[in-house]
């Protein structure tokens, strides 16, 4: 089936001020698009850098270093409690948020620590069943 439209126009080349400096199969670019392109490539690429680090940094697994324990026994290498179950009694409350008074044990302080940081910590309840 033949055609019979109308010729199309020639496209219109867009008008550069500046010589091409980069040019490749039918592709142009002069300096003073350059100077435009350039700076918002790489405002694009920072800012997308940026998103996904914040995104990155939140969550269980995050590489961010921090450390969970803000002033107990800082002195030791490590912070180790030991119970015999038959010492507990019927119920013992510890500590998971590392803010109480009477560490291991809990003393509330986790609330307080909640509503500054909008964390959602809590105790660790050990208890006997009701017989
Ligand atoms: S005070 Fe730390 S969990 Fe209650």
């Amino acid at each position: 089936m033949a055609t019979t439209g109308l010729p199309l126009p020639p496209l219109p080349t867009l008008p550069m001020s500046t010589p091409v400096v980069i040019e490749s199969h039918g592709f142009q670019i002069s300096k003073d698009q350059l100077t435009v392109l350039v700076p918002v490539a790489v405002a694009a690429a920072l800012g997308g850098f940026l998103v996904s680090r914040y995104f990155s940094g939140r969550g269980c697994g995050s590489s961010k270093k921090s450390q969970v324990n803000p002033c107990v026994c800082k002195d030791s290498a490590k912070v180790v409690h030991s119970f015999d179950m038959e010492d507990i009694g019927s119920k013992a409350v510890y500590c998971r948020c590392w803010r109480s008074k009477k560490f291991p044990y809990c003393d509330g302080s986790h609330t307080k620590h909640n509503e500054v940081t909008g964390d959602n910590v809590g105790p660790l309840i050990i208890k006997k069943k009701d017989a």
